[in-house]
């Protein structure tokens, strides 16, 4: 188990480089598994949960290595259809290797996934669609079996949810199906446009990502490409709120704006100066920040699930109240019990955590249980005065490229024991 030591109560300074985006990184290498040759897929995070996607692509008989930033993979001896619980407990991520693989092979054979544990993540709709495109879908104790003897077509299917997982899913089963699906409430998230523009480099028709409304024409069969990955949308957000909390100046480097608009309003309205502009972010916070305005997590290009947890630290630290109201996941808010180690004043009642920002914040020991929480304790940490431990920390390691080497560039203590 690895910990990190944060010696924190100073200012950051400095530049950082976004990393390329893990939610975008894992469903573009299952899409590499329906591509003939080779796909070569730059900035490429180093994280854990890639790692557990290249292990799949590797026992189902493909080829990946590294090479520097990029992952090169190439599918063309594909010999198995089925996943193993072992590497499909690593991540919650996996269960999109169900749509990649009913596209390849006709049949997929996988157990449910594992992942970050955010409360009850079922994969219905995801299922329920792929029916739709006419897969045959038998689950046996935690085991699901998808088939498509005769191929999969296009339907018209409608989500009740706009589910990113599922959006993709369907993406992947559709883009080679026969004839045209078209998806309603389909996710809009920039990682969804982005899984898009690869497979549509790679040959496949898929109109609107991004939209509501996706249509996409089967096509016989995918190529592999080269591609880069979007910037990590929540990495930028994590060091905003590092940022906001230590009182420091930062550039981000590689931002792309507009994936960040709702996130860039919040720190705006208490109190932060934010200029983008060619890619770089400056964000300049004024010696305390003020209390956010209510966060409410909704779907893209609502406020994202995935930042509520670091704003909530550097709210910790604010002027006044700030509430948040988490309307995706139901168990999202397993951070909180350790900010009020850090000091913090912070009541929970179903969805709703309302903040009391304190002055200070102050050390202690902490114990990270999910990845985005985790970020939000090294974010309070850096605040807290003294020297926190905060434990955990292979959950930060599935999302978080060298987390420790970059917050040590940019002034902070930090260390990896
Ligand atoms: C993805 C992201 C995750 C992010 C989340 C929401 C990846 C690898 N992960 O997760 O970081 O927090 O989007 O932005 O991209 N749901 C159902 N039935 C389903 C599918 C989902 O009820 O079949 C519910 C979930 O329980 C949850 C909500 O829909 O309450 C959102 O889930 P979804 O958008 O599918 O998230 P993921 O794709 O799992």
């Amino acid at each position: 188990m690895s910990k990190y030591l944060v010696n924190g109560g100073f200012r950051l300074c400095g530049s950082a480089e976004l990393q390329g985006a893990k939610n975008s990184a894992l469903p573009i290498l299952a899409a590499s598994l329906m591509c003939g040759g080779e796909s070569v897929i730059f900035n490429c995070p180093r994280l854990s949960d890639v790692s557990a996607a290249a292990n799949i692509l590797r026992y189902l008989g493909c080829s990946v290595r590294r090479e520097g930033d990029a992952v090169l993979v190439n599918c063309d001896a594909v010999c198995r259809e089925d996943i193993p619980d072992s590497l499909m407990r690593e991540m919650r991520g996996s269960v999109i290797f169900l749509g990649a693989l009913l596209s390849r092979n006709g049949r997929a054979v996988m157990t449910f996934p594992g992942g970050c544990d955010l409360g009850p993540r079922p994969i219905d709709l995801h299922l329920k669609a792929l029916k739709s495109l006419g897969a045959q879908i038998k689950e046996r104790y935690g085991v699901i079996e998808c088939s498509a003897p005769n191929g999969l077509s296009g339907a018209k299917i409608a989500l009740s949810f706009p589910s990113v997982g599922a959006t993709e899913n369907i993406i992947l089963a559709a883009s080679t199906a026969k004839g045209t699906t078209t998806l309603t409430n389909a996710a809009r998230e920039p990682e969804i446009v982005d899984l898009c523009e690869f497979l549509n480099k790679a040959g496949a028709k898929i109109y609107g990502a991004g939209e509501g409304v996706i249509v996409i024409d089967g096509v016989k069969s995918l190529s592999g490409v080269n591609h880069t990955v979007i910037p990590d949308r929540i990495v930028a957000a994590t060091l905003m709120s590092a940022a906001a909390a230590t009182g420091s100046q930062l550039v981000l480097e590689g931002v792309i704006q507009s994936h960040l608009n709702a996130v860039i309003s919040v720190f705006e309205e208490s109190g932060c100066y934010i200029k983008c502009e060619m890619g770089k972010m400056l964000i300049k916070p004024p010696e305390r920040l003020s209390a956010m305005p209510m966060i409410r997590t909704m779907p893209y290009p609502g406020f994202p699930t995935d930042a509520q947890a670091v704003l909530m630290s550097a709210a910790c630290l604010g002027k006044g109240t700030s509430v948040f109201v988490e309307n995706i996941f139901e168990n999202r808010y397993k951070h909180v019990g350790e900010l009020l180690r850090l000091g913090a004043d912070i009541r929970v009642e179903n969805k709703v955590a309302v903040v009391n920002g304190r002055e200070k914040l102050y050390a202690a020991e902490v114990e990270a249980r999910d990845l985005r929480g985790a970020a939000a304790l090294v974010v309070a940490a850096l605040a807290a005065e003294g020297e926190s431990e905060i434990s955990g920390i292979e959950y930060l390691e599935r999302g978080y490229e060298d987390f420790e080497l970059l917050l040590s560039s940019l002034g902070a203590k930090v260390k990896r024991i």
